[in-house]
């Protein structure tokens, strides 16, 4: 996938039915540009907050649902969301799903990225899926351009969602794998910060600290303190329609379901020890132990000369 010398080249185009990676190839970046990137549900909303209130300065007053949009997503159209960030004067933040290898990859462009726990994500993809509104399955499954099946609503129980996601590797959805796996490869470029959710549950502060002088932002104390309130799970629960994709509009429930519980380890107490057995033996064949291990709990990554040593 890296191209000579180092950076990542884009290798083939990624579809499904929520997916178009074409559209970036159109796309007219700006330099200052910000990419926050995750498989999905691995914390970018999150993520899209915390920079949002960096760039803004702690402004309450932010919505990333409409300035901040996932730009793969085959809704709204590529006129509007092209529109939208066109007409945007300040430094811009998009969020994508692609593996790297199917993103349109500027070495000059910041990227975040963001890892979870893949149990973690199949119970917060549970919650996701299982709370679209059914109007959303109709408009998403009839937009022109689908490849692939149809989204279909998942089955009743959280631990089948489980089996069938980790057997057919992430369906519904798509690859957990290939997405950690091509972003983890990138890990040590200069212009790519790898987060995790656990490290910013262990330490927001800390990790709001870490995104702003990546970004090059300096913050006031006091706009500090409110990037901190603003970035809570609290707070962005009770602001959850400033945040949530679409306002939260997809969801029953609203947005506070999009912001659901924000904790980790709920799969403990439902998958037997032979879930938990696969899980981590395919973990570790799809990733090696490394980058196994830091997906499971995060931490700091070994710089480049410790990994080849
Ligand atoms: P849960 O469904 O486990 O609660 P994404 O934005 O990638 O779809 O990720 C959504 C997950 O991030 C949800 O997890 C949501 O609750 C969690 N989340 C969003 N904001 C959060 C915050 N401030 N603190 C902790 N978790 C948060």
């Amino acid at each position: 996938m890296f191209d000579t010398p180092q950076y990542p080249r884009k290798t083939r185009e990624f579809h499904n039915h929520h997916m178009d990676s074409t559209i970036w190839n159109r796309f007219a970046f700006r330099p200052d540009d910000v990419i926050v990137s995750t498989y999905a549900k691995s914390g970018t909303t999150w993520t899209q907050q915390i920079v949002g209130q960096i760039l803004f300065q702690g402004d309450p007053d932010v919505r990333v649902a409409d300035i901040s949009p996932w730009l793969d997503l085959r809704l709204p159209t590529e006129e509007e969301k092209f529109a939208l960030l066109d007409a945007q004067t300040h430094r811009r933040f998009i969020k994508t799903h692609l593996p790297l290898d199917a993103f349109v990859y500027r070495p000059e462009i910041k990227h975040i990225y963001i890892a979870r726990d893949g149990r973690d994500i199949a119970w917060s993809m549970f919650n996701h899926a299982s709370n679209f509104v059914p109007e959303f399955y109709d408009i998403l499954n009839s937009v022109p351009g689908r490849v692939g099946p149809p989204l279909e609503h998942p089955e009743a129980d959280v631990v089948a969602f489980f089996r069938r996601w980790l057997d057919q590797d992430g369906a519904p959805f798509w690859s957990l794998w290939e997405n950690v796996r091509t972003w983890w490869e990138g890990r040590h470029l200069p212009n790519m910060l790898m987060l995790h959710f656990a490290d910013m549950k262990r330490d927001l502060p800390g990790t709001i600290r870490k995104v702003a002088a990546f970004l090059e932002v300096e913050l006031s104390d006091e706009a500090f303190e409110r990037a901190v309130l603003h970035s809570s799970f609290d707070w962005m629960k009770a602001n959850a329609e400033k945040a949530a994709p679409l306002g939260g509009t997809i969801f029953q429930g609203g947005a506070a379901t999009f912001i659901n519980k924000g904790s980790n380890g709920r799969w403990q107490e439902l998958l037997t020890d032979a879930d938990v057995a696969a899980y981590e033996a395919r973990a570790l064949a799809e990733l090696g132990a490394e980058c196994a291990g830091w997906l499971a709990g995060g931490g700091e990554i070994a710089p480049p000369q410790a990994a080849a040593a």
